[in-house]
């Protein structure tokens, strides 16, 4: 049991008392007296935003612990600081010493970032209004502040959402762009950033398998930019750097020659990206399946698989599916269907795929395989590295790119034939139709 204090009552009368004032109505036209944007100078993070912070606008910053936002927020500060802004790094969780220690391993020690390790937001709004307003803000992170106006521990769900209110105000006020950090926690979301989702203008998450140096920024809110651009970094040594043409390293070592992989040419935003897909299809010891699915949705896999059994007659019920997308990457697009469904029957039939091919298309319920956007993007990021073939819908037989050859495929089962017919062991006999 926790006494809590209760809030004080205004009396009725004297709410109602106050008559409201006139506000003045503005046209949607017109102009601001500042450029609205402040470009981080980094490309792949400005990708994301959109071009750059907005003046004003509230962006948090979500991840798991030890993913990097640190490390990114330093790096975006020293870049903003060194081009003559004013940035601020107020630190919550680490001493100005250690700080600086990592500043120092990213070789950013010069740049004249302010630092500030504090938590009381009361103490950090009054410095921060006091002189210039600074172009940036970095909170780091934003569970770790507190505010006198709320009433329970820091951490908790009022106060993250307090702090969040009270710096929200002065961005708005100042016009300076303030970036709050959140850690997502995998389970006990309690206090997580999620509770100020709704408040702030963007939100944008930092990604990636630990064990893996890829780091993806993906925006999952934004008011003044698309959400579908992703960022690519590779975290090394000293710090995170990016990665410009992010298909060749998701393909750096690709196992050639072994069934079960089929390269996927996707989009994430305006920029084509290929990934391999990876599947594996083994004979169950169980009474149920297993379907487990690393980097794509589920139930599209249970889609793929129910269309195999009931329009090619792949069966696929006594066998246990994974499948993967390789480097740690999150596949959303439909258009993977097709690159999806080539892994597993490879996997299936021990067939390999031709190895300078790429698949996209979106697979029906009635095994249609279906157009996708901008084909001649795909085509052209699969020609830069060296693939001469691509399976696509019939739809994208018009976008001819130079050097590559076009198969187009109508319905699921021609490409369920084909890959069968290069098979030794045969589609039924590797389904256990042998029998039959
Ligand atoms: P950090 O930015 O502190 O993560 P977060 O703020 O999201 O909790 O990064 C922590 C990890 O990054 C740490 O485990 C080590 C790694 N790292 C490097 O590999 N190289 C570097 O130069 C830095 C600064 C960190
Ligand atoms: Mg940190």
């Amino acid at each position: 049991m926790e006494e809590t204090a209760a809030a004080a009552a205004v009396p009725v009368a004297q709410r109602s008392s106050r008559k409201g004032r006139s506000i003045r109505l503005e046209s949607l036209g017109g102009s601001s007296e500042d450029a609205p944007r402040i470009a981080a100078g980094i490309p792949e993070f400005d990708r994301v935003t959109g071009g750059g912070f907005v003046r004003g606008s509230v962006l948090l910053l979500g991840g798991d612990p030890g993913i990097g936002k640190s490390t990114l927020l330093i790096e975006v500060a020293a870049k903003l600081a060194m081009n003559g802004s004013r940035v601020i790094y107020v630190s919550g969780e680490e001493a100005i010493g250690q700080v600086r220690m990592r500043a120092e391993r990213l070789k950013l020690s010069q740049a004249p970032v302010e630092l500030a390790a504090e938590t009381n937001i009361e103490d950090i709004i009054s410095t921060l209004s006091s002189g210039e307003p600074p172009a940036l803000v970095v909170i780091d992170s934003i569970q770790t502040m507190w505010t006198e106006t709320v009433d329970s521990a820091p951490g908790t769900v009022t106060q993250v959402r307090g702090a969040a209110q009270a710096l929200l105000r002065f961005a708005k006020k100042s016009g300076t762009a303030v970036v709050l950090v959140g850690h997502v926690t995998k389970d006990g979301q309690i206090a997580g950033p999620r509770v100020v989702e709704h408040m702030v203008d963007a939100v944008l998450s930092f990604e990636g398998e630990g064990s893996q140096q890829f780091r993806i920024l993906r925006g999952l809110k934004n008011r003044f930019g698309p959400t579908d651009e992703i960022g690519v970094f590779e975290m090394t040594g000293s710090g995170l750097s990016e990665v410009q043409n992010p298909s060749a390293l998701f393909l750096s070592d690709r196992d050639l020659g072994s069934p079960g992989t089929a390269v996927f040419a996707g989009m994430e935003g305006t920029r084509p990206l290929l990934v391999e897909i990876q599947a594996l299809v083994a004979p169950t010891a169980l009474g149920t399946p297993r379907r487990a699915v690393v980097g794509a949705d589920s139930s599209r896999l249970s889609m793929i698989l129910a269309v195999l059994e009931a329009r090619c007659g792949v069966r696929l019920s006594g066998h246990d599916v994974y499948l993967n997308v390789a480097g740690g990457l999150r596949i959303v697009e439909p258009a993977a269907d097709l690159a999806i469904a080539a892994a597993l029957v490879s996997s299936l039939s021990g067939a390999a795929l031709p190895q300078d091919a790429v698949y996209f298309g979106e697979v029906s319920l009635t095994g249609a395989v279906r157009a996708v956007p901008q084909t001649p993007a795909r085509l052209k990021e699969a020609v830069k590295l060296g693939f001469t073939r691509a399976m696509l819908p019939e739809g994208g037989r018009g976008d001819h790119v130079e050097a590559v050859s076009l198969a187009p495929i109508a319905a699921l089962d021609r490409l369920v034939a084909d890959i069968a017919a290069s098979s030794k062991r045969g589609l039924r006999a590797a389904a256990g139709r042998d029998s039959e």
